[in-house]
């Protein structure tokens, strides 16, 4: 399997748990509608999908923040939706309103998704990837990516986003058997893309289970914890060397299960979780990821200088990636982004 050696990258030395100063850093979703020449790029592929569908256009557009910042990682261009898309689910984005599926209701739909054809609807991610990795410097580090099951699943029975998911828990609480059958389809098939994404270059994972927040305890050991072991033991087996980052954003003090039981080997932490319960409970078992509030990102200002200062003084003594708590906001100005990466490296 083809590996870069990246010895040289301060984002995987902290993700094998060893402390770098400057902490390194990179966004969630630092391509996008906030750069120009994101919008420019969107614009000349037509729509959305088609930009993730375009492996020339979406290596671009994934190495534009890289040219504009010093950011210590890429992260390939793509949605946590195009797996279920690739599984033959009906997607389109739509303007100003976000995703929309073709609802999976029941039991009675599983029969129209298709793992075997998923791999080769998928194999445009994979072309991006290789790019990135071809272009860029060989000691930046490529993140490969999926969404949770629970997250993915979410948009697949809703339809699309929701306020509260009220759909898929629904589902998972009055026929918990048929909504296995959907989230061990959605860990198998979420194995087999990330290790594609492997093979074509990434050096790290993130699983983004946005929705995590949404399940009491029970239900969050089983739709959250379980499949996510499930796909990084299925990863482990394939690709050992390979660190995954998990982000359960809004799990809250469930966190602490999270890592000991899923096995990830960083967590992303969301905006709302307290620095001292990072740095108590997760930072001192594990290295962390987070957690700027994207809205202060947007912000700017003094507020924003005090913010990072804390964060940097609370979670820099271990292992921590710089990183915001939730992806980067449409309406942030790229100087903002400019002066937060010179403030975490020291500038
Ligand atoms: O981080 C990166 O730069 C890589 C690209 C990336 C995108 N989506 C591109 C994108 C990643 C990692 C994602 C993850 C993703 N997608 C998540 C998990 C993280 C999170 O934000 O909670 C979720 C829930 C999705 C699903 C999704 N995709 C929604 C709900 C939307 C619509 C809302 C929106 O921001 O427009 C998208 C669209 C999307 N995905 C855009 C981008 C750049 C904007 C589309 C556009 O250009 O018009």
């Amino acid at each position: 399997m083809l590996r870069v050696p990246l010895l040289e990258s301060g984002f995987l030395q902290v993700l094998s748990g060893r402390r770098v100063s400057p902490p390194p850093i990179w966004l969630m979703r630092q391509a996008g509608r906030y750069l120009p020449e994101y919008r420019a790029v969107r614009e000349r592929a037509g729509s959305f999908l088609g930009l993730c569908f375009n492996p020339e256009l979406a290596a671009e557009v994934t190495l534009q923040p890289l040219r504009r910042f010093d950011l210590d990682t890429a992260i390939v261009f793509s949605d946590i939706l195009m797996v279920p898309n690739a599984l033959g689910q009906a997607l389109e984005f739509v303007e100003g309103e976000g995703p929309r599926l073709d609802p999976i209701r029941g039991a009675g739909d599983l029969a129209r998704l298709d793992l075997q054809a998923s791999q080769l609807r998928l194999a445009p991610v994979y072309d991006t990837l290789a790019r990135v990795r071809s272009e860029l410097a060989a000691c930046t580090p490529v993140i490969g990516f999926c969404g949770g099951p629970w997250t993915v699943a979410t948009y697949m029975v809703e339809g699309g986003g929701s306020k509260d998911q009220a759909a898929a828990r629904l589902w998972a609480y009055r026929d918990p058997g048929s909504f296995q059958e959907l989230i061990d389809l959605l860990v198998e098939t979420s194995v087999a893309y990330l290790v594609g994404q492997v093979a074509a270059g990434a050096s790290a994972l993130q699983i983004f289970d946005s929705w995590a927040g949404s399940l009491p305890e029970d239900e969050f050991r089983r739709w959250v914890i379980a499949p996510t072991r499930a796909i990084i033991s299925g990863v482990q087996a394939k690709a050992p060397e390979v660190p995954i980052i998990g982000f359960p954003r809004g799990c809250g003090v469930l966190a602490e299960a999270y890592v000991r039981e899923t096995g990830v080997d960083a967590i992303g932490c969301d905006t709302s979780m307290p620095l001292a319960f990072i740095q108590e409970k997760l930072q001192t078992d594990r290295p962390v990821q987070g957690n700027l509030d994207p809205v202060l990102l947007l912000a700017g200002g003094e507020q924003l200088e005090r913010r990072v200062g804390k964060i940097l003084e609370q979670l820099s003594g271990g292992p921590f990636v710089f990183n915001l708590g939730h992806g980067i906001l449409p309406d942030t100005p790229p100087e903002h982004v400019a002066n937060l990466v010179a403030m975490v490296k020291g500038r």
